[in-house]
């Protein structure tokens, strides 16, 4: 497929032939990843972190909300649900905290690594090369940063410089993951106030170019504590707009182009459709989802964008909710890591 015809399938609005593109790629994604729908549970360690990105409500300019790090404790006994739900992989998710050091963080995998099966996924933000090799080496599978937009402008736009580091996430950090022996995930928001149609198509090419082994895409919903949440003049005359639909089609031409990919139903699309829209994600291309691990007191404060899915549930509650929700489309629970599928000999 070249950037003409991702353009063309972003654009159609016939929904017959929507239909024939759902059923298309379910049947591409049958045959590739099969139907199994891997659970992957998520702990939000500490909403913590030095950077401002532009559309994230837990950038360090958000006064308005209260800061946590969960203690080790905490984080193990996350893990230890992780277990009892049957999840084959845990992610641990944050800002970017540098109080959470890397001989901290080395210890609690090790003792994920040494006391259970699950597959370990760290997604920590831009750390020095040095944390993510300490980590690796303490048994961390794989690591998820998404690299947002691939509109060099746009993504410097909503990235501020920290200091005097840039961010760049696109190159150097994807491509050191992946020499550390990472799985890397990666991915972008859909309706970025300035992104335009051939930029979406571009950041769809760009997931096969990459090789990524997960891609998660969500559409960008505005946090009203962060300079793109405002409502924004950058608006393109080509934009592309942050709609459930626009999604739909990003996951399905996602699947499209990377056949084996793991591509969740993210948790961003299943706000704006909390009725059925991670049903609907998982029926045209996505073979993933992740059922959030993170105690509720903590769970409230990371707010990256408002009305998010499940802030007010407790981990039991998602667990049965998506299993039930998986059962519903005659998909089956994932056993396992359900990790990369080409490297499963790595
Ligand atoms: N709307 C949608 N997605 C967001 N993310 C962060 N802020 C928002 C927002 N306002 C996504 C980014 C980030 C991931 C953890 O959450 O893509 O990489
Ligand atoms: Fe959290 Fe449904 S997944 S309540």
């Amino acid at each position: 497929m070249n950037r003409e015809e991702v353009i063309a399938w972003l654009r159609e609005e016939d929904e017959e032939k929507l239909q024939n593109l759902w059923r298309r790629v379910d049947d591409m994604r049958r045959g590739h990843v099969g139907e199994q729908v891997h659970l992957r549970g998520l702990i939000e360690i500490s909403n913590i972190c030095v950077r401002c990105c532009s559309y994230c409500g837990i950038g360090s300019e958000n006064r308005r909300i209260g800061r946590y790090r969960m203690r080790e404790d905490e984080i193990l006994n996350c893990v230890r649900q992780a277990v009892n739900f049957g999840y084959g992989t845990v992610v641990m998710q944050a800002g970017e905290d540098y109080g959470i050091t890397r001989d901290w963080m080395t210890g609690i995998i090790r003792r994920i690594k040494g006391e259970t099966e699950l597959a370990v996924t760290l997604s920590l933000s831009e750390r020095p090369e040095e944390d993510l090799a300490a980590w690796r080496e303490a048994g961390a599978n794989r690591y998820l940063l998404r690299f947002e937009t691939s509109n060099r402008m746009l993504y410097d736009r909503i990235h501020p410089p920290l200091g005097e580091k840039s961010s760049d996430r696109f190159a150097a950090i994807l491509e050191n993951l992946k020499k550390l022996g990472y799985e890397v995930g990666s991915g972008i928001m859909i309706g970025i106030p300035g992104q335009t149609y051939e930029d979406l198509a571009r950041d769809i090419l760009a997931f096969r170019t990459l090789d990524l082994d997960m891609i998660g895409v969500g559409p960008f919903i505005p946090h009203p504590e962060t300079s793109l949440g405002q409502g924004s003049d950058d608006v393109a005359a080509d934009q592309v707009p942050n709609t459930e639909k626009m999604t739909y089609k990003v996951i399905a031409l996602t699947r499209l182009v990377c056949p084996e990919a793991n591509i969740p139903s993210t948790t961003a699309l299943a706000s704006l459709n909390k009725a059925d829209g991670r049903e609907l994600g998982l029926m045209r291309g996505a073979n993933i989802v992740m059922p959030n691990l993170t105690p509720p007191q903590y769970r409230v404060m990371y707010e990256i964008y408002p009305n998010k899915a499940c802030i007010n549930e407790t981990s039991e509650a998602c667990a049965s909710c998506l299993s039930m929700r998986i059962l519903n489309i005659g998909r089956t629970v994932g056993s396992g890591q359900g990790g990369r599928l080409k490297s499963n000999m790595r």
